[in-house]
């Protein structure tokens, strides 16, 4: 049995053995009762300690995947009827649902960053600080527009990005997911047309859909929307809005380029339809970059910011930039339909951001992030696989196989114990296509590797 543990990589070696002995029960598809090589013999095999792979077999044990024998080594366990816990555990906007979605899988195709990477210190001191000094934080609901101690951070931080606004012009959310809501049901009536990009935020197009709202689209380039085609639609359709995801764009993982944002802030401008600016992975990019919302905040420019993504995807804080009227609409729709943002998690996230440790954070994200992402160009060039620009930031690389279909493709990671994104949650029509979302930080994992080797193989 050979495991292919991989020294080099940043994955503990008995992870990788537990990693790689789950995939090879899955892949041979043993039945329960099935009894493992011995331990000394995978060892041997493999170069490894002996006392690695029986951590890495108690482990699974465990998990539930295998059971120990007295004298007879390891066996294939029972597996336990799925909690619905377990059911829920892959979930990922855009998972490929039909054709996996069975706890412990590698969530390839995933938007955010794995547990993993999220560090617990700073936030645990900061929910700490909360709980013993600040009463109201823990009790009481928060003000309409959000917590001005917050406030006053966040605008400081969106001066880093060239975006000059007064605290009154921002109102704290649920998430960016709050935000887009807020702004879809207040601003826009069934019937409108908006433009969207093409591929995607998958769950704004089920936003936009469940209001009726039309969705027209652009396509998105390495560079940014398609400016020709977007100048073309905005003559046609005359739409309502334009919504992008700037930076880090999910799924794509390619970022605005300052040309594209200027000439989209005039033709916007010029055809008086409104932006909707989704930088919800803003903190994920460091380089410099122009924000639309930078070339101007008026009635003409919404922006809309989250801390899912590198903070906590739990805590649910994110927030919305725009013209004093716009924003006092948007105030009062989010006083009737929830009271307000959780004034516990503001009171943690100024805390955090207060401190600097919030910058710190994103700054070890970001350096961990680039040596994933260079990683996983590498090894998707190994298994020439064709990527959609090379992006320089974020969590996203959008690619597809040039020896599979995505049918081959799909059995493939099933095999390996990998969940991909759906063939078309990123197509605003729905109609299924080969390019993957890949997640840099699962793309190393010796089960993305397997995977991403198997389809190589495929060659016609
Ligand atoms: C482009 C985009 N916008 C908005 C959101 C929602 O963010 P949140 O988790 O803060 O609600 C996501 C989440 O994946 C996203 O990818």
């Amino acid at each position: 049995m050979e495991l292919r543990i991989d020294r080099q990589a940043l994955v503990p070696v008995v992870q990788q053995i537990v990693d790689a002995l789950a995939g090879w029960v899955r892949h041979n598809e043993l039945m329960p009762g099935a009894r493992l090589p011995s331990a000394r013999h995978i060892a041997r095999v493999n170069l490894l300690s002996q006392s690695c792979v029986v951590e890495a077999c108690e482990r699974l044990v465990a998990e539930g995947v295998l059971a120990s024998r007295h004298r007879a080594g390891f066996i294939v366990a029972v597996p336990a009827p799925v909690s619905q816990e377990q059911q829920d555990c892959p979930w990922f906007e855009g998972a490929d649902f039909k054709h996996g979605g069975a706890a412990g899988e590698l969530k390839l195709g995933c938007g955010g960053l794995p547990e993993s990477w999220r560090e617990t210190d700073d936030l645990s001191y900061a929910i700490r600080q909360v709980s013993r000094t600040d009463m109201a934080g823990l009790f009481s609901y928060s003000t309409s527009l959000g917590l001005p101690a917050l406030r006053q951070q966040i605008r400081k931080r969106l001066e880093l990005l060239s975006i000059e606004v007064d605290e009154n012009r921002i109102l704290t959310t649920a998430g960016g997911s709050h935000g887009l809501d807020l702004i879809v049901r207040t601003l826009l009536n069934p019937g409108d047309c908006v433009v969207v990009e093409s591929p995607g935020y998958s769950l704004l197009f089920d936003l936009l859909r469940l209001h009726g709202v039309q969705m027209i689209e652009v396509p998105r380039t390495p560079l940014g929307p398609d400016v020709q085609v977007l100048q073309t639609l905005l003559a046609k359709y005359r739409p309502r809005a334009l919504f992008i995801n700037s930076f880090c764009h999910n799924p794509t993982g390619s970022s605005l380029a300052p040309l594209v944002a200027r000439q989209i802030a005039q033709l916007t401008k010029t055809h008086g339809v409104l932006v909707i600016e989704d930088d919800v992975y803003a903190d994920l990019h460091s380089g410099p970059g122009t924000r639309l919302a930078a070339l101007g905040i008026d009635d003409h420019v919404i922006y809309v910011g989250s801390y899912s993504k590198t903070l906590s995807s739990s805590l649910r804080l994110g927030f919305v930039v725009a013209g004093s009227e716009v924003i006092s609409r948007l105030a009062e729709v989010k006083m009737i339909s929830s009271m307000g943002a959780s004034r516990f998690g503001e009171s943690v996230l100024a805390c955090l951001l207060a401190s600097g440790a919030y910058r710190k954070l994103v700054q070890r994200q970001r350096l961990r992030l680039n040596t994933d992402r260079q990683a996983a160009l590498q090894v998707l060039e190994d298994a020439e696989w064709e990527v959609f620009g090379k992006p320089d930031a974020g969590l996203f690389i959008w690619a597809r196989s040039r020896m599979s279909d995505y049918a081959q493709v799909r059995t493939q990671a099933r095999r390996f114990g990998v969940l991909l994104s759906s063939a078309s949650a990123f197509n605003p029509g729905g109609e299924p296509g080969d390019w993957q979302r890949i997640n840099v930080t699962y793309a190393c994992d010796p089960r993305a590797r397997a995977f991403f080797q198997a389809t190589a193989l495929n060659r016609p």
